[in-house]
């Protein structure tokens, strides 16, 4: 069914050769058993559901979120009204009069919480996430109990991916009994081939794309135990959004494949409140019209290389290329690209541990110029720290930061950044956070109130976010620990003196040495800016990463917005630093002097 199909792996996926190994042995539950089940969920309109749970609003009405003046999330009954993502509010009004937006919740100084403010704005707010991330743990939950046996992997705030290869390997066995043994007679014993697979009845278990153009989807039951492994896994996955939706109140989505790619690919088919079953023999009729940039990793450069060395748009365009051409063209390492075109992919599906590192950024616009204006924005990013790691604390009561880490940018120099410890206290405050990160910008700056540059970017984070040693956790306890009495009686604190003991201590000069190293960056596809995570270590780099990009994206967002109102602003802020990044699409020749096919991603 796949081109050039020689190696074992392939022979497997053609599902022609499943035998009672992979059904029976546990050595073969691994990512290359054709029996394999992933399911994508994906929430739908999910911030724009949260609000509207949180209102106790009928879910038919046409709602948005905004953020500052438009639109970050559209629930489905308003993108009926052609409002999309990005829209300004005036323009979305003036579509839908009875629209009902809902600004995203912010932080500002001198609250301790983010709070729903009216008057919210950018040069003073900061956007606050923290009520849609409460709500994507509970979601979490509700799949960890209703499918305990699956391995999930969170893979943003509103998706997640499902191994369910051995919670359906469980269930094949319990509906048909007579697979747990292998027949006296048969010759290859544990490699003999199942018999032949039930006639599948499809009805109640999604949408299940066509293997033949014309095909009435589903309708041809016959299909191999592949197919059956499918359908059982798409029963357990309609349980599952079924029990989301009845306990939360969220409608999802899902796809329901043989691995990550194809999964969420078919996931977004039926939405809203619907789900996708893509069988591998549906994958070709699926797969081969669709233009490739659609596919996770293929979006970017890679992409556009691919598109200019082959002079192709769709993946059927390319499969034409051979295993060897492609290896030529971008590296040893190009094979997963010429798998996935063919529907095939071997990722895990792996439980995320917790979290070692958590950051607030902020691309501060008009920049900090002053002492002042730094210690207003450490309050707001104190707050947020403050709140993510208690609710870290929540779900882990003995994780505790080791260290603090305060990172500047001051116009075009290089970023720079403090650390110190910090030690362990039971009346965990948003001053406790602050006071230790203005002493972190004092070594930075000076002790002059006026800065000698703009500062244009900063950031506050912790690091090595592990769990704390016994002695702390029941001296918390002693205390209150981190539930909510303690919550109580933190919030009742608010404003008094902090008590010496958990005063802040003075910053360490031995780890306050600039960062040097690799880093992780990226670049924006719209101004070409890099951002570039400067925090030390990887894991760090790449939290932080991701909030510059959650920052810059939201820039854009205002950029976008005052255009749109012809009010167009500077755009010189976000140029590329001169030879910080080379321009145009890589020639096909000129491929070897990259680092194979790493040299289309972004780290460096
Ligand atoms: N989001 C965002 N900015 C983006 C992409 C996503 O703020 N560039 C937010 C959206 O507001 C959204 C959530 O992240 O609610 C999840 O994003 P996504 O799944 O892409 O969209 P949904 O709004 O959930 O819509 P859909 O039903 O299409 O999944
Ligand atoms: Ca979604
Ligand atoms: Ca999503």
């Amino acid at each position: 069914m796949f081109a050039s199909s020689s190696t074992a792996v392939d022979a497997e996926q053609s599902g022609s050769k499943i035998t009672y190994r992979h059904l029976l042995s546990p050595q073969t539950l691994n990512v290359y058993n054709p029996l394999r089940v992933i399911a994508l969920i994906d929430s739908d309109a999910f911030y724009a559901a949260c609000e509207q749970v949180r209102l106790g609003l009928n879910p038919e009405k046409p709602i948005a979120v905004q953020q500052w003046q438009g639109l970050i999330a559209i629930n489905y009954p308003a993108r009926k009204y052609g409002i999309t993502r990005l829209m300004s509010v005036t323009e979305a009004t003036k579509k839908c009069p009875e629209l009902i937006c809902v600004h995203v919740m912010t932080y500002r100084e001198g609250s301790r919480e983010p709070g729903y403010f009216p008057n919210a704005k950018p040069s003073t707010h900061k956007v606050s996430l923290d009520h849609y991330r409460r709500e994507s743990i509970k979601v979490l939950r509700v799949f960890q109990s209703t499918l305990p046996e699956a391995e999930i992997e969170r893979a943003s705030i509103d998706e997640a991916f499902f191994d369910l290869t051995a919670p359906v390997r469980e269930e094949i066995l319990r509906r048909y009994p007579y697979l747990r043994d292998v027949p006296s007679d048969a010759t290859d014993g544990m490699d003999s081939p199942l018999p032949p697979a039930p006639v599948i009845d499809w009805t109640g278990r999604g949408n299940v794309l066509a293997i033949r153009e014309g095909e009435e989807a589903g309708v041809d039951g016959q299909g191999t135990w592949a197919d059956v492994a499918l359908a059982l896994g798409a029963e357990m996955v309609h349980k599952v959004r079924q029990e989301v939706h009845k306990q939360l109140g969220y409608t999802t989505s899902a796809g329901i494949a043989r691995n990550k790619t194809m999964a969420k690919l078919c996931a977004s088919c039926k939405k809203p409140f619907g789900q996708t079953v893509l069988r591998d023999a549906a994958i070709p009729l699926y797969l081969n019209p669709m233009p490739f940039k659609k596919i996770r990793f293929l979006g970017g450069k890679l992409g556009d290389a691919l598109a200019s060395a082959y002079d192709a748009k769709t993946i059927g365009d390319l499969l034409s290329v051979s295993k060897e051409d492609m290896q030529q063209q971008f590296g040893e390492e190009s094979y997963w690209v010429y798998d996935i075109l063919r529907g095939r992919d071997y990722a895990e599906v792996k439980e995320r541990t917790g979290v070692k590192s958590m950051m607030a950024s902020k691309n501060v616009r008009p920049a900090i110029k002053t002492f002042s204006d730094g210690q207003h924005w450490l309050r707001v990013l104190s707050a947020e720290l403050s709140l993510r790691l208690e609710e870290a604390r929540d779900l882990s009561p003995a994780v505790w930061p080791k260290t603090l880490v305060l990172h500047i940018k001051q116009g075009f120099d290089a970023p720079r950044s403090r650390q110190c410890p910090f030690p362990f206290t039971n009346a965990l405050s948003d001053e406790y956070i602050a006071r230790l990160g203005e002493r972190l910008l004092r070594e930075l700056v000076g002790q002059g109130e006026l800065m000698l540059k703009d500062i244009i970017n900063i950031s506050l984070g912790f690091a090595g976010l592990e769990k704390g040693e016994e002695g702390q956790k029941s001296i918390e306890g002693f205390f209150g620990g981190a539930g909510p009495a303690a919550k109580k009686r933190r919030t009742s604190e608010r404003g008094t003196p902090m008590p010496e003991a958990s005063r802040p201590p003075t910053p360490s000069r031995s780890s306050s040495a600039p960062t040097s190293g690799p880093t992780l960056s990226h670049k924006c596809t719209r101004c070409s800016r890099v951002l570039t995570a400067f925090a030390p270590g990887v894991a760090e780099q790449s939290t932080q990463l991701e909030a510059l990009k959650a920052e810059h994206e939201d820039y854009h967002f205002a950029l976008d917005l005052q255009a749109a109102d012809g009010n167009l602003p500077e755009v010189q802020e976000v140029r590329a630093p001169v030879g910080r990044e080379k321009k145009g699409k890589p020639k096909a020749g000129k491929r070897k002097e990259l680092d194979g096919i790493a040299a289309y991603f972004q780290k460096r």
